[in-house]
């Protein structure tokens, strides 16, 4: 049988995204298979799920819903779930879609050829969703880059086990990709042109990677190795868990210019009762003193963060300490959701009896209010001088566009030898989502 157009759908996180980039890598590599992004034009569907929360499950159904379609006039469509609704639920997806052909977890995307070649010679659904370690890496093809930012995975998993949090149980806990590898990495991606390397992984600053004498590197010593590598001029990390943001990362503000001005802290919520039963480890004031420490060292350093609303338990008073940590610490763009149960979590047993108009309230609250800090932010840039790493030309061809460390959108005029450097920029005005502003010499 051949093969020849590939269609992935993505749900969920950066580390998704990332996943997907790799299953074209490994499909272009093992058959030939060409990225389109017309699911009528495809030969084989690949849907990477996300588990996260609720609604982010309840579309892979409804998805493969309109693939069985597809695959009604051509039965020869192979069809496949990864990601970590399969990591999840398993044979359950076959139960209630079996027309599916091939289900993979999040480490098992690099075995996809042997899938695809076991559903082409049997014709029969092929299931791999085990968690062999860090085996993923060693057998994926080498990075190759069409933009001038580029994700590189450090570590898989996580192993805080916050009560909420799935992503222990589907990607499995923390394992760190030896430091070489990584390094190696980074350095093939600056050769083809990359300027921006985003770290990432579920909790990076767990990060823990061998390295060829034997010694362990951390996320810090792995931020100022890579900061050495010639054509990186732009570092930045995806995601934090504050207890492990140590002394020696925030350190690592003061020694690395190429570490953005930009940090992604997740804090959920402002009350130490919640932080508490979410098992997060640290209170409040921990979170603010170590932005504090931050903040000495980088003084208009950006700060985003997630937040969940509605946990189990959840007061007006909760929520009023969430509010007033948000007015004290004046998060800049941020990302918040309404608490959802996950199955088999620590948390699906609390009793939460709160009514869903109060938590929706809440959350437009909150939403309200770090909007307003974003705007502010975004207005007191007008005037400054940025530094802008140009990214390519605007929907309409005539501007360029780049990004501000504080990842503003930022439109300016100019010509193609600009694609791919770090500019100095004057901000003259702030939009609603992006920036304008002119290049200086
Ligand atoms: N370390 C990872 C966390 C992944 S989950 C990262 O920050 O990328 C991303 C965010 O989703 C979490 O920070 C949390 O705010 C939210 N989240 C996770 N589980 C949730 C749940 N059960 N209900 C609502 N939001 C949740
Ligand atoms: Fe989830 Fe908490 Fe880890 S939010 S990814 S268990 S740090």
């Amino acid at each position: 049988m051949t093969q020849s157009k590939l269609f992935i759908q993505t749900y969920g996180c950066q580390m998704n995204e990332y996943d997907s980039d790799k299953m074209s890598d490994v499909l272009k590599a093992s058959h030939s298979l060409e990225l389109t992004n017309k699911p009528e034009d495809a030969d084989v569907l690949l849907l990477n799920t996300c588990s996260i929360r609720e609604k982010a499950q309840e579309k892979l159904f409804s998805q493969l819903g309109r693939w069985r379609k597809l695959k009604e006039k051509n039965p020869e469509i192979v069809i496949g779930v990864g990601g970590c609704v399969a990591s999840q639920e398993g044979n359950l997806i076959l139960k209630r879609a079996p027309y599916v052909d091939m289900i993979f977890g999040p480490q098992t995307l690099h075995r996809l050829p042997i899938l695809l070649d076991q559903v082409n010679s049997k014709k029969d659904s092929s299931i791999d969703i085990s968690f062999p370690e860090i085996e993923k890496f060693d057998h994926l093809p080498k990075p190759s880059v069409s933009n001038v930012s580029a994700y590189v995975t450090i570590m898989e998993g996580c192993s805080k086990y916050c009560t909420f949090c799935v992503v222990p149980y589907t990607r499995g806990e923390e394992i760190s990709r030896p430091f070489n590898d990584i390094i190696d990495e980074v350095s093939i991606l600056a050769s083809q042109g990359v300027k921006e390397v985003n770290l990432l992984g579920q909790n990076v600053n767990a990060y823990r990677g061998s390295m060829d004498d034997g010694e362990i590197a951390d996320l810090a010593l792995l931020i100022s190795i890579v900061s050495e590598i010639d054509g990186i001029e732009r570092i930045r990390f995806t995601t934090s868990h504050p207890v492990e943001f140590s002394d020696r990362l925030i350190d690592v503000y003061a020694e690395v210019p190429e570490l953005v001005s930009h940090i992604h802290l997740p804090i959920q919520s402002g009350s130490d009762k919640i932080l508490n039963l979410m098992k997060r480890g640290h209170t409040a004031l921990e979170y603010k003193s170590k932005i504090k420490r931050l903040r000495e060292i980088r003084p208009n350093i950006s700060i985003s963060s997630d937040f969940i609303i509605g946990f189990p338990g959840e007061t007006d008073e909760d929520f009023t300490h969430t509010m007033n940590l948000i007015r004290e610490i004046k998060f800049d763009k941020s990302f918040s959701f309404i608490y959802s149960q996950r199955p088999g979590t620590p948390a699906s047993t609390f009793v939460d009896d709160t009514e869903l108009t109060l938590k929706k309230e809440r959350l437009a609250i909150l939403q309200n209010e770090i909007d307003l800090y974003t705007d502010e932010i975004s207005k007191s840039m007008v005037g400054s001088i940025q530094k802008v790493l140009i990214e390519g030309f605007n929907n309409k061809g005539s501007d360029l566009y780049g990004k501000t460390e504080n990842m503003r959108n930022t439109h300016v005029e100019g010509g193609s030898e600009l694609i791919g450097q770090i500019v100095n920029v004057e901000i003259t005005s702030a939009r609603n989502n992006s920036l304008i502003g002119k290049v200086l010499n």
